[in-house]
């Protein structure tokens, strides 16, 4: 099969294309022939060396990068009860472990995959996996939005954003969405309530009793996020990086601040799935790329500007 692999952390050029054996799936997992592959900024932190690089560079002579897919059911293991041939899945496989998704073949475990929508695409899927579970995690699983909350999406037209934009909604909070004035659009098209532009305006001088805000920024982020919550809200910060930072800075100001990482949820999944098939939720791919194309997808997601999410065909 085609796959791509990478042998030492560097830049895009590292990504290396060859053919490799097909995988074979273990008893609780399915073999996808791989349809589409979202592609996300932990795959190019892995790849630069940071992230989860020296865990899987410490166990494999390469890694094969790559979480997010979509794709079609060829084999199942014998203790698989939930899917069979011919189905159609997506999801986040073996994420923060080795996912090996950059391959037109990809074992899954049968917890982490769901059935994709049918009237949903392979790129839509694969684009609602790791970065939609986010959100999802994010804002219902430990920021607990309720109805009627004033909530802040940071860096709303990006990948994690636009499903948090999204998902705000859909619970029924007011929502303020930051992003450069040339996504205000897009941001506004998600279901937000309020456009803030981030490079005209610091969102603490214009919002400082949010419920919730969603950092997926950090760094010097950090505290205009704090300062744009209510005594008492809740700061969720995404980017690795900055973990250690959060909580003590929001305890300062009488705000809880924390991160987490996303982890693979079947019921979550389900969720996603039945809000992309009801199209509450709906995955804007602003770009898809041909298998081939790998590097420039790096470059793509490298800019910082990506809105919603790219793709990769196979
Ligand atoms: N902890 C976790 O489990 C977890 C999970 C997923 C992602 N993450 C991390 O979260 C971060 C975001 O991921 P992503 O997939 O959403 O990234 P992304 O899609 O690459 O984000 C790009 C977007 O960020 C916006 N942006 C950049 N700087 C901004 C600012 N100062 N204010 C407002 N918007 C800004 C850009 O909008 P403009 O062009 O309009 O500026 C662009 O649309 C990454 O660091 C990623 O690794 C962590």
């Amino acid at each position: 099969m085609k796959a791509i692999i990478l042998k030492e952390a560097g830049t895009a050029d590292n990504l290396i294309f060859t053919e490799l054996p097909r995988p074979v799936p273990g008893d609780n997992e399915v073999l996808l022939a791989v349809k589409a592959i979202g592609i996300n900024p932990v795959d190019i932190k892995t790849r630069s060396g940071m992230s989860v690089y020296n865990d899987l560079k410490s166990k494999n002579p390469f890694i094969i990068l790559g979480w997010d897919v979509s794709g079609v059911v060829m084999e199942v293991g014998k203790n698989v009860t939930k899917f069979k041939v011919g189905d159609e899945v997506f999801g986040m496989v073996n994420f923060p472990g080795h996912g090996r998704a950059y391959a037109e073949f990809v074992a899954a475990r049968e917890n982490d995959i769901s059935k994709k929508p049918s009237n949903i695409s392979h790129q839509e899927a694969a684009a609602a996996s790791l970065a939609a579970l986010t959100a999802w995690q994010a804002i219902v699983t430990n920021g607990k939005v309720k109805i009627g909350q004033r909530v802040v999406i940071q860096a709303a037209a990006g990948g994690v954003g636009h499903y948090a934009v999204q998902i705000a909604r859909y619970l029924g909070a007011y929502v303020i969405g930051t992003s450069s004035a040339a996504n205000e659009k897009f941001v506004m098209g998600l279901g937000a309530h309020k456009h803030i532009d981030y490079t005209k305006h610091r969102l603490s001088e214009l919002v400082d009793d949010a419920d919730f805000v969603l950092d997926p920024i950090g760094g010097g982020n950090i505290d205009i996020s704090i300062d744009a919550a209510k005594k008492g809200g809740t700061v969720i910060m995404l980017p690795s990086q900055h973990k250690d930072e959060i909580a003590n800075k929001a305890k300062t100001k009488g705000v809880n601040g924390l991160y987490f990482s996303v982890r693979p949820n079947e019921e979550n999944l389900q969720q996603i799935a039945s809000l992309l098939k009801a199209g509450t939720l709906k995955s804007h791919v602003s770009q898809t790329f041909e298998f081939l194309q790998m590097k420039e997808a790096h470059k793509q997601i490298e800019t910082g500007r990506t809105v919603g999410k790219i793709v990769v065909t196979v």
